[in-house]
């Protein structure tokens, strides 16, 4: 099987995410650290070891990464999309486990440096906790197998702004020196999670499969699918973090994923927060093979949705 480690912002589309690793055979999940972004990380680590105790895997540590911000606080999440508690109000049962002592950024290196070369890193949160491991660890690139995140539009509008999404947006800085580290890295942004949606269907499936997990995540669905009733005109929701978790762990296969630079509008301006993706060699018709560059996810085929839930009803 494979180690992975897991940094999020628990949160109702990070909790899917979760399902699907648990989920998902010949992934062996050695670690998950949160950071601020729905909720703050200490919210988020408490959402995080509840669901992992309710799907089974009340051994998974769990640290709290990242309060503030690379250059600025945390200053309050998203309640109106995730709920007041990140997971749309569902009360779930207390886990008896409490988070390591450790630090996110600790947890990674030290989980980088236990499985050197093969550990895939999956980040759905801001990506605070993954630069400042770069700090503790400069060598985390090559440490680190493939590193795949949830996060930014290469050539689709943003969530947050115009331009910049969720993730990126919270910490552009910690983005910019992600994207530029060297990982051998993967980008699920907007332009392919936007595209993935869950139904009311599926919802009801979910709810009706009846395990502890799949009608706890159904229930948070109430809530995350109210916030997209009012853009998609229907309940629904689209599936960010588990269309990226699908990636990571090899479900699923892009029909487009050109290999370009990509770095981070970090100033202050109107672009703060963009994901700047070089993708002039693709729509100028050049071959667009930049080694060493982000495989930038532009289209995904297939029902991810529908394999969605099947993975969380197994
Ligand atoms: C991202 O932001 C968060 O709200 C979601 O959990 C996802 O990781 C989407 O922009
Ligand atoms: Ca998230």
């Amino acid at each position: 099987s494979t180690p992975f480690f897991l940094d999020c912002d628990t949160g109702i589309d990070d909790a899917m995410a979760i399902g699907w690793l648990v989920a998902s055979p010949g992934v062996d999940l050695v670690g998950v650290s949160t950071v601020s972004g729905n909720l703050d990380a200490a919210g988020g680590a408490r959402n995080t070891l509840d669901l992992l105790a309710l799907l089974g895997r009340p051994d998974v540590p769990v640290s709290v990464g990242a309060h503030d911000f690379l250059d600025h606080p945390y200053s309050g999440g998203a309640p109106h999309v995730h709920g007041p508690n990140g997971i749309g109000g569902v009360d779930l049962p207390r886990a008896a486990a409490g988070p390591t002592g450790r630090s996110g950024a600790e947890a990674i290196v030290a989980a980088a440096r236990a499985h050197p070369g093969d550990l895939h890193l999956l980040a759905i949160g801001p990506f605070t906790n993954l630069a400042l491991a770069l700090d503790l660890e400069p060598r985390l690139p090559e440490l680190l197998g493939p590193v795949t995140v949830m996060g930014g539009a290469a050539a689709a509008p943003g969530n947050v702004s115009a331009l910049a999404e969720a993730n990126v947006a919270n910490d552009p800085l910690a983005a910019h020196r992600v994207f530029t580290a060297g990982f051998d890295l993967t980008m699920v942004g907007l332009d392919v999670t936007m595209r993935h949606v869950f139904e009311e269907s599926h919802r009801t499936a979910l709810l009706a499969a009846g395990t502890p997990g799949t009608v706890a995540v159904a229930r948070m669905l109430e809530f995350y699918f109210a916030f997209y009733a009012e853009r998609f005109g229907r309940p629904c929701a689209v599936l960010h973090d588990p269309l990226a978790a699908a990636v990571a762990t090899g479900d699923v296969t892009p029909a487009l994923a050109p290999r370009v630079p990509v770095v981070v509008d970090h100033t202050d301006g109107p672009g703060r927060g963009q994901t700047i993706a070089d993708l002039r060699d693709l729509y100028q018709g050049f071959p667009h093979s930049h080694p060493g560059g982000t495989r930038v996810l532009l289209e995904v085929p297939g029902d991810f949705a529908g394999d969605l839930l099947a993975r969380l009803s197994t």
